[in-house]
């Protein structure tokens, strides 16, 4: 039986001709040819790190005193904790906090609770936010703004809304009310912060929103809720250790990325399927979601070419999308991959009853376990996806524990970020969301 805390073992098998044909699976000698370019990137990888130019990649490293003991005190102060941000800003916190606390953890009686609640606000839609002040006391809250740049719109906004309703109902002492995650010295916010005299965390400059779970953005908010911020670096330590072995095969990372870019680039698989058989990991997937589309997603390569690069992800949760995509998946147009994430042991074993023993159809489910009704339900699947020669790999997780979600978004990062050199584009940048950003401003100045 593996560690609770042991390493993911992640399965390529199903990506390869052998087991999906020679036209949809990617070919030994495919992977050859792109073995030194693989290597290069590595090399250069590294050496940009040497270089502190990938300050991503250090996170795991990093001093965490301050995160944890400002968690402490806005745990022991507040009843709840609203985060005010969007896309990096908001997806790695709700991710880690899906994946690491109680599935229904905002909704559970007090007693049962030991921490504040905590909830994410990443839009700008009124109805919703009237409903979350609807639910929280803002006299008893504490509000974390996440803004890396400091001024994106939806953010702001939001900030300023809550903001006037603090002055309002607190008067004196509303500053203690905010917590500004932000640029160490750049962008509006730090200047407002510094003005105001909010209490402040520091997303190291560059690193991007994307990239930033590992930072206080992720970080503190999972702190607040009682997870252990040191075991999810730990993880990702290892994952770390893990990803710049020698031999491209033996890193998984390198393994990913060649893989995904194959079929991408060679096998026409357009769409990139990440399916977690698991409920506290859907929000995972929604955060790779934004990492591979943001990141690979790109018009010009490095030298100015128009390449409009890049796999639409795609999020499916097991068993429930098995009723609602999978049809598609496994007879509709043969241009995707899956990646399927399983977890070997669930935190809770529930025994489905041995009853109706007389009646065929039901009978068979009595005394197994749902957990291994929900990973018999990944496996067969798989094997439909593989008959049908769809192009797979699975990821297993032997727990779900802060060191394994460690593990994981450690490795989909560097996945990610050696996809980007594949395709030859900067997978840090994202011309097109700050093009968004500034149009959006100008229609509101015309207004
Ligand atoms: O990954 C990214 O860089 C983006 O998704 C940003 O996180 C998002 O646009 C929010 O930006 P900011 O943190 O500057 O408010």
């Amino acid at each position: 039986m593996t560690h609770r805390n042991g390493p993911l073992i992640i399965d390529y098998k199903n990506m390869l001709a052998g087991s999906v044909s020679q036209k949809h699976g990617v070919l030994p000698k495919e992977i050859g040819s792109l073995k030194k370019k693989t290597s290069n990137i590595l090399r250069k990888i590294s050496s940009e790190r040497t270089r502190g130019k990938l300050p991503f990649l250090d996170l795991p490293y990093q001093d965490i005193k301050k995160i944890i003991s400002l968690s402490e005190e806005i745990s022991d102060s507040f009843d709840d904790l609203v985060i005010l941000g969007i896309g990096g800003s908001a997806l790695g916190a709700t991710a880690l906090l899906n994946a690491l606390t109680h599935p229904y953890r905002n909704i559970l009686p007090k007693g049962m609770r030991k921490r504040p609640r905590v909830f994410v606000y990443d839009n700008v839609d009124p109805d919703q936010l009237k409903g979350l002040l609807d639910l929280i006391d803002i006299t008893r809250t504490a509000f974390n703004v996440i803004t890396k740049s400091g001024e994106t719109v939806e953010t702001i906004a939001s900030f300023l809304v809550i903001r006037e309703r603090l002055k309002k109902a607190i008067g004196s002492g509303w500053q203690n009310h905010i917590i500004a995650t932000t640029d160490p010295q750049k962008g509006v916010l730090r200047k407002i912060a510094s003005d105001e005299g909010y209490r402040t965390l520091e997303i190291p400059q560059g690193v991007g929103g994307r990239f930033s779970v590992f930072t206080p953005v992720g970080l503190f908010p999972a702190s607040v809720a009682g997870i252990d911020i040191e075991a999810i670096l730990s993880g990702a330590q290892s994952m770390d250790k893990r990803c710049y072995l020698k031999k491209i095969e033996e890193n998984p990372a390198s393994m990913g990325a060649i893989l995904h870019y194959i079929a991408n680039t060679k096998k026409g698989k357009k769409v990139s399927v990440i399916m977690p058989y698991s409920y506290a990991l859907e929000k995972v997937a929604d955060w790779f979601c934004q990492l591979w589309a943001e990141s690979l997603g790109k018009r010009l390569d490095l030298h100015g070419k128009v390449v409009h690069t890049g796999q639409t992800p795609v999020k499916a949760l097991g068993a429930t999308d098995q009723h609602s995509q999978l049809q598609l998946y496994i007879e509709g147009p043969n241009d995707k991959t899956i990646t399927f994430l399983r977890v070997e042991r669930f935190t809770e074993e529930v025994e489905i009853p041995k009853v109706f023993e007389n009646i065929e159809k039901v009978s068979y489910l009595g005394g197994h376990s749902l957990s291994e009704l929900i990973n018999a339900e990944q496996e067969a699947t798989e094997i439909a996806l593989t008959k049908a020669k769809r192009p797979n790999m699975r990821i297993t997780l032997p727990e779900i524990t802060p060191h394994t979600v460690g593990q994981l978004l450690y490795l989909l990062e560097v996945q990610t970020a050696i996809a980007g050199n594949l395709y030859n584009i900067n997978p840090f940048d994202q011309p097109g969301v700050d093009e968004g950003k500034r149009l959006t401003r100008e229609i509101l100045e015309q207004k």
